[in-house]
This record gives structure tokens, C-alpha cells and sequence, in this order.
């Protein structure tokens, strides 16, 4: 038996000695005491400093919050999870998670333990039940394990959508509406271009029209001449009045002549056809895909418009050859050349030499474009502002300032480039380099 646990001779002369170190180690053993209840009421401070932490972060979270066990039965929930279905936490808890789902998301949901046993769910757009109807949600859902990495519930953590959705869906709409209020522009661009040139327009019309308008009067004549013949054969006049007929009405004469009228007419009719086929290029809107066509007839259909328009002796010194083809919307492209042209004579108005160059070049599958003129080229401090929407320097009824803005757009959109440079010695040269393939990216 040791000495520290041998009883005490309270009749041995020690046993005063023992009884002062009796009191000692009662007094140790209280000191002890004393000093554990500090810590532990200390520890016990601690715990409620971050209990109480933990409760502000999670309460002052606008996602909600749900913890369940393994089988999904809630544990905890946060504020917003209490505000959103208007349940307190005690309600909540115990209950299985996929309660507070809408029933059509129950599917996905179910399949949330199994599934975060391989990887975390992560942006599940579901929709919660709550006092005022379902509320969507992006939820995410990751595993919870336990110290020794025992998988023992898991965390769900749900963003509202309505907000974000209400921004999506006001963000769409606007787009929508800019979108509109730019092809609305882009088309009065085109009207603007096209009342310009609906002058030259309607005496190019009138050419052929009048023609035609000739040859049918000819004709109107010359079946008079041959009824009154088909009558004289009908009435059974002689051999020799009829061919007397014949030759007053100069029937041998209208034969021959017959054919080149109805080809002149012809012709007319195709020369109108034509012309409403280029109109055609300044009121299609709306094109559908983008596709190889012929830039050269577009440069030249432009050209013979605005020149025509224009009623000034300018000098065209044209370098295109036929049939040089371009990958795109040829409506599109056809309203940047004629902006091109368009600015070119408009610069050279007050020129006394008028000399408009216009360029064509095909180099493997790239293809070049110019137009040069001779007028007063570009300011300095214009030039950094030719490609705004709204500049121009011209009056009214003129300029809308919106053709390059415009064009810079169809271009970029193309793939292609447009550039505006002064030239040596005077004028400017507008530089526009298409595909004559289709990006291979597209
Ligand atoms: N070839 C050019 N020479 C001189 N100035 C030009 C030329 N091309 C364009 N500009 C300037 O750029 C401005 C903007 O052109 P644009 O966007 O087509 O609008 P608009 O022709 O309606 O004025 C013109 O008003 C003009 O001042
Ligand atoms: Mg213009």
C-alpha cells in the first residue's frame, strides 16, 4: 500500500502533520476546481461568440439555407429560408427537404442524395413553395460529412431567381427594342438614299415606258390597216384590188416591221424589270442568308443611279471588272456602296474638276474595293468623327449622317473592313475590303 493512500493514526503524534496536508491537497484539489470553472466558463463565452456569429451570418443571408441529415429530414434553415416559406425553424425542422418543393421539380430533387455522392449539384433551377406561390430558385447542393469524412447530410444553398430573372427579362427586352429601333434606322438610312435618287429613278422608267408606250400605238395602227385587208379578203374583192389594198396600206412593209416592234417592246419591258429589281435592293429589310453574289453589278447599278441623280459632268474612270463575286448579303452591301458613291459625288458638288475613281480587285479570296474622288477630302477633326451616327456636315434633307455609322456596322458584320482616307494631293478615298468565301468560323 503506498504511502499517499495509508489511513491516518489520529492518536500518532504525526497525525496533526497529516491532517495540515489533508487540508492542502483539499485546498489544491479546490484550487483546481476553480481554475477549471473559468475555463469552462470561458470555453462557454467562446461557443456563444460564434454561435451568435455563425446565427447573424447565416441570418443576414438573402440566399436561403437548408441542412438535412442523410435521409433529407431538415436540421436547420436560415432567415431567409423562415421568411420565404413563412415557416419558423422549429416548424421546419424534421422535415423532409423535398417537401418544400413545387411537385414538378420532385424528380431532380430526389435524386440529390445519390447525386452528391459522386460530385455537388451545382445551379438546379427548381421552384420552392411558399405563402405566395411557388419562387423559383438556382440551388446548389454539396455533401456534409462528419470528422472522420462520414457522409451524414448535406447542405443546400438556394438563390432566388425573380430578381435576376425580372433583370434577365428586362435586359431582353430592351435589347429587343434596340435591336428594332436600329433597323429602323438602318432603313430610313435607305429611304433617305432612295428619295435622293427617286428622280433619276423615274426618268430612267420613263425611257423604256415611252417606248412602249410608242410601239404599242404602231401596233394599234397597224391592226387597223390589216382588219381593213382581212375585211376586203372576206368581202371577196378582186385579185388586183386586193393587191392594190396592199400596197396603199403598206402591209409588205408592217410585216417586216412587226417583229422589231414587239422585240423593242420587249426589251422595254425587261428595262423596267431591271430597274425594279435594283429598287428591290433598297427596300429588301429583312435578308435571310448570306450567300455569294455579284458585287460588280451591284457597284455598277449604284454608280448609274447616282450619277444619273446627281445631273453634274462628272468623270467616271471605272476599273471593275465583270462578274466579280462577294460572300454576303448583297442588299446590305449594296446600301454601303452606294454610300460610298453617294458621299464621293456629294463631296466633289462645288469641285471645278469632278473626277469620281472607282476600283475593283480580287486577290485569292480577298476583295477590294475603292472609290477616290477629287473633292476637299476630310478635315483633320472630322475625320476621327466620320463613322458617329449623326454626323454630317451636309443640310438637310441631304445628309442623315448615319450612312457610314450604318455601313461601319454591315461591314463589321461581314468580316470585312472600311476605312475613309485622305488622298494626295486633294480628295478622299473610301477603302472597303470584302470575302469572297464564307468565314470558316461562321
Ligand atoms: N468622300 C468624302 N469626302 C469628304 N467628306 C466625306 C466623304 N465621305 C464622307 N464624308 C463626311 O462624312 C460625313 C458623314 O457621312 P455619312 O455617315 O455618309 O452621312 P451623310 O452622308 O448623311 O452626311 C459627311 O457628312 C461628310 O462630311
Ligand atoms: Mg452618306
Amino acid at each position: 500500500m503506498s504511502e499517499k493512500n495509508a489511513p491516518i493514526d489520529v492518536t500518532s503524534p504525526n497525525a496533526e502533520d497529516a491532517w495540515v496536508s489533508v487540508i492542502q491537497k483539499m485546498d489544491e484539489a479546490y484550487a483546481d476546481l476553480v481554475h477549471s470553472q473559468v475555463e469552462v466558463e470561458e470555453k462557454n463565452a467562446e461557443l456563444e461568440e460564434s454561435k451568435l456569429f455563425f446565427d447573424s451570418v447565416q441570418s443576414s443571408m438573402s440566399d436561403v439555407l437548408i441542412v438535412c441529415d442523410q435521409v433529407g429530414a431538415i436540421q436547420r434553415v436560415n432567415r431567409a429560408l423562415e421568411r420565404l416559406t413563412g415557416k419558423s425553424s422549429e416548424q421546419l425542422f424534421g422535415v423532409h427537404f423535398t417537401e418544400l418543393v413545387d411537385s414538378r421539380y420532385l424528380q431532380k430533387v430526389n435524386s440529390f442524395l445519390t447525386q452528391i455522392k459522386l460530385q455537388p449539384v451545382k445551379d438546379c433551377e427548381l421552384e420552392l413553395k411558399t405563402q405566395e406561390g411557388s419562387v423559383p430558385l438556382s440551388m446548389n447542393c454539396s455533401p456534409r460529412r462528419n470528422h472522420r469524412g462520414r457522409l451524414v447530410g448535406m447542405v443546400l444553398v438556394g438563390r432566388p431567381l425573380g430578381e435576376l430573372q425580372k433583370a434577365y427579362i428586362e435586359l431582353n427586352s430592351a435589347h429587343a427594342e434596340l435591336k428594332l429601333a436600329q433597323e429602323r434606322l438602318v432603313q430610313s438610312e435607305k429611304m433617305a438614299s432612295l428619295g435622293r435618287l427617286v428622280a433619276g429613278v423615274a426618268h430612267e422608267l420613263n425611257n423604256p415606258i415611252s417606248f412602249v408606250y410608242g410601239n404599242m400605238h404602231a401596233l394599234q395602227r397597224y391592226t387597223d390597216r390589216l382588219s381593213q385587208y382581212f375585211d376586203a379578203i372576206n368581202e371577196g374583192q378582186s385579185r388586183e384590188a386586193l393587191r392594190e389594198m396592199r400596197e396603199s396600206l403598206r402591209l409588205d412593209k408592217l410585216i417586216k416591221d412587226l417583229n422589231s416592234l414587239v422585240e423593242g417592246t420587249m426589251e422595254g419591258a425587261d428595262r423596267v424589270k431591271e430597274i425594279v429589281n435594283d429598287l428591290k435592293q433598297f427596300s429588301s429589310s429583312q435578308e435571310s442568308e448570306k450567300q455569294l453574289f455579284d458585287l460588280t453589278h451591284v457597284i455598277r447599278t449604284a454608280l448609274h443611279w447616282i450619277i444619273k441623280e446627281s445631273k453634274r459632268p462628272i468623270e467616271v474612270v471605272e476599273k471593275i471588272p465583270d462578274k466579280v463575286q462577294a460572300f454576303g448579303h448583297s442588299g446590305q452591301i449594296h446600301q454601303v456602296v452606294v454610300n460610298l458613291i453617294q458621299n464621293a459625288v456629294d463631296a466633289m458638288s462645288d469641285s471645278s474638276r469632278q473626277c469620281l475613281e472607282l476600283t475593283l480587285k480580287q486577290s485569292d479570296y480577298q476583295i477590294e474595293f475603292t472609290v477616290t474622288d477629287s473633292g476637299p477630302g476630310i478635315s483633320e477633326e472630322n475625320l476621327s468623327r466620320l463613322f458617329d451616327p449623326f454626323f454630317t456636315t451636309k443640310p438637310v434633307g441631304q445628309g442623315t449622317g448615319l450612312g457610314l455609322s450604318i455601313s461601319y456596322g454591315i461591314v463589321s458584320e461581314h468580316g470585312g473592313v472600311l476605312e475613309i482616307k485622305n488622298c494626295d494631293p486633294q480628295g478622299a478615298r473610301a477603302r472597303l475590303v470584302l470575302s469572297s468565301q464564307e468565314p470558316a468560323d461562321v
